[in-house]
This record gives structure tokens, C-alpha cells and sequence, in this order.
């Protein structure tokens, strides 16, 4: 029997001014990802998504480490043995919550702390922003214990980096440092560890001032022109844009109204104040 944390104790968070902190909460096992972590992180953004008092959603580590990957004994080692049943739905729950967070209604943002791994880096692509310490280690360590960087690592190399660092970091299973990561746009930004959750908060409040669903919108929309001829982004923008006033439509309206009429912002500058309502008149 495992002497692991119970499931529920497996991810923490708390809630404070409109940010939810969500931490990989295993540090004992520098938080790798194992079934139990994966069904409780679901849950938890489950929980998370619809609430009005969160805007933005944070996912950091708790200890040295961001997320050490997957869990070799109890995701790989323990499921394998079961049989691939028992495979196919460790799987389905590990990228179930992944895929949840990169559709997530909310804005998210992926601090790493401290280490982070192979399969990791399904829920650092996921977050829409990523700041990471100075400190932190980045590594595809797949080829050093015998597997290929699966789990959608392989994609997010590719998606984020060039073809030539991510077929380095891949075959040569060395780590970056957070600088280094930011430098090859693995990262937005890397930061001294005690700088880091300042900044994260800097920019987490500053999402909080902008339009929600417009926030929403170009979250989805950056994700999915990426595998779109011009033609089709052009269409989808249009339309998207068009499903968006449906939601809210005043925002826009009460946006353009503060900029033409009161002039009280320009939007080149800054965000309108969405605590004002629009009047109905254009
Ligand atoms: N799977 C299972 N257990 C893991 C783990 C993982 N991915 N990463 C860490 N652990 C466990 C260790 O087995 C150890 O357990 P124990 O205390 O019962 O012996 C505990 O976490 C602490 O790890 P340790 O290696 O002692 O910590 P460290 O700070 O010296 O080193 C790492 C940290 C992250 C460099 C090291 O744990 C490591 O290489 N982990 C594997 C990373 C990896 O390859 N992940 C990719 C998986 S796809």
C-alpha cells in the first residue's frame, strides 16, 4: 500500500481578490502528476470556472518544484499493471484536465516555481501566460529514462519553440533554467524567485480590469487561428467576435462610448472602466 496524501489533499487553492491560486500540492513527490492529483485537479478547476469571485486562475507548486511530470510509479508503473484499461483512463483523466485548462472560461496563468517536466508541459501550454523563476528547471526527461516526450509534450515543443531547441531539448534531455526558457519563448518571462509572485500578480490584476468575455474570446481565438488558412482566421474572428456581442454587447458599446464621447481612456493605453454601464445610446 501507498502511504501517498489522500486525493483531496493532492491540489490546494485558495481564493483572493478575483485570483484562484491552484497548486500542484505533492511536494514530498515534487509534485508529479499522478491519477489521484489528475482527478482532483479536474475537480478543482470544475470548481473554480463559473465562480464570480474568481477572474483569473493561477496554477503554481507547492515546495521546490512546479511539476516534476508524470508520476513513474503510480501513472506509468501501478496503471500499466492493471492493464490497458487502466492505462487508457489514467490517460484520459491526465488530458482531460489539461484540455479542460486550455479551453478554461477564465484567463490562466502558469507560475512555475521550480521544476518542471515531461508531462508538465500539457498544463504549462495550457495556461495562456507563463512566468517562471529565474531559478526554475525546464526538461524533456523522457529520453533519459526511455520514452519519447508523449502526453502533447512533443506538440508543445513545437508549437512554442523552434523545430531545432525543441528537437535538442527532446533528444538531449538536458534542462534549461527559467531564463533561458524565457529566451526561447518557453516562458513570457523569467523573474528571481522573490520576485515572482509579485509580477504574477501584477499581470493577473491587470487582466482583472479587462472585458470578460472579450478576455474569453481572444484567449480562444489566439488558440485556434493557429491551425487556420487566413482566409478561415479571417472568418472565424468575424464570427467569434459577432458570438461575443451576443454575450455582451453593452461592453463594447460602453468601451467605444469612452474613448469617442467621454474621452476618458484610449484603448492604445489602457482598459475602459467596465464598472460604468453603458447608457443604450450608440
Ligand atoms: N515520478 C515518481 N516519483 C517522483 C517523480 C516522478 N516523476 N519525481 C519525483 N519523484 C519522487 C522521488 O521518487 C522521491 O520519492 P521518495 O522520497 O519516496 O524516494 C521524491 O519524489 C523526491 O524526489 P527526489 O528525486 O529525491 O528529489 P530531488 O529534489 O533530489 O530531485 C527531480 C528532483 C525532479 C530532479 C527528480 O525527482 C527527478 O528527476 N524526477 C523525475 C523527473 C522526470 O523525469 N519526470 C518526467 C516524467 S514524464
Amino acid at each position: 500500500m501507498s502511504t501517498e496524501r489522500v486525493e483531496a489533499d493532492t491540489v490546494a487553492f485558495t481564493v483572493r481578490e478575483g485570483i484562484a491560486w491552484v497548486k500542484f500540492n505533492r511536494p514530498e513527490k515534487r509534485n508529479c502528476m499522478s491519477p489521484r492529483l489528475n482527478r482532483q485537479m479536474m475537480r478543482v478547476l470544475e470548481e473554480l470556472e463559473y465562480r464570480d469571485d474568481v477572474g483569473v486562475l493561477v496554477l503554481t507548486g507547492e515546495g521546490t518544484s512546479w511539476s516534476a511530470g508524470m508520476d513513474l510509479k503510480e501513472y506509468f508503473r501501478e496503471t500499466e499493471a492493471k492493464g490497458l484499461g487502466a492505462v487508457r483512463q489514467a490517460q484520459r483523466e491526465a488530458y482531460g484536465w489539461w484540455r479542460r485548462l486550455r479551453w478554461y472560461q477564465k484567463p490562466t496563468i502558469a507560475m512555475v516555481n521550480g521544476w518542471c517536466f515531461g508531462g508538465a508541459y500539457g498544463p504549462l501550454f495550457a495556461c495562456d501566460l507563463a512566468f517562471a523563476a529565474e531559478e526554475a528547471q525546464f526538461g524533456l526527461s523522457e529520453i533519459n529514462w526511455g520514452i519519447l516526450p508523449g502526453g502533447g509534450a512533443s506538440k508543445v515543443v513545437r508549437e512554442l519553440l523552434s523545430f531545432r531547441r525543441a528537437m535538442y531539448l527532446a533528444l538531449m534531455g538536458e534542462n534549461i533554467d527559467g531564463r533561458t526558457a524565457a529566451e526561447w519563448g518557453l516562458v513570457n518571462e523569467a523573474v528571481p524567485r522573490e520576485k515572482l509572485e509579485p509580477r504574477v500578480t501584477a499581470v493577473a490584476k491587470a487582466l482583472l480590469q479587462k472585458n470578460p468575455i472579450a478576455l474569453k474570446a481572444t484567449k480562444d481565438a489566439l488558440r485556434r487561428v493557429g491551425e487556420m488558412t487566413y482566409d478561415n482566421a479571417e472568418d472565424y474572428l468575424v464570427r467569434a467576435q459577432e458570438a461575443a456581442n451576443f454575450f455582451d454587447n453593452e461592453g463594447r458599446k460602453e468601451g467605444i462610448h469612452q474613448f469617442i464621447d467621454a474621452k476618458s481612456f484610449k484603448p492604445g493605453l489602457g482598459a475602459y472602466d467596465k464598472s460604468r454601464r453603458h447608457s443604450g445610446k450608440p
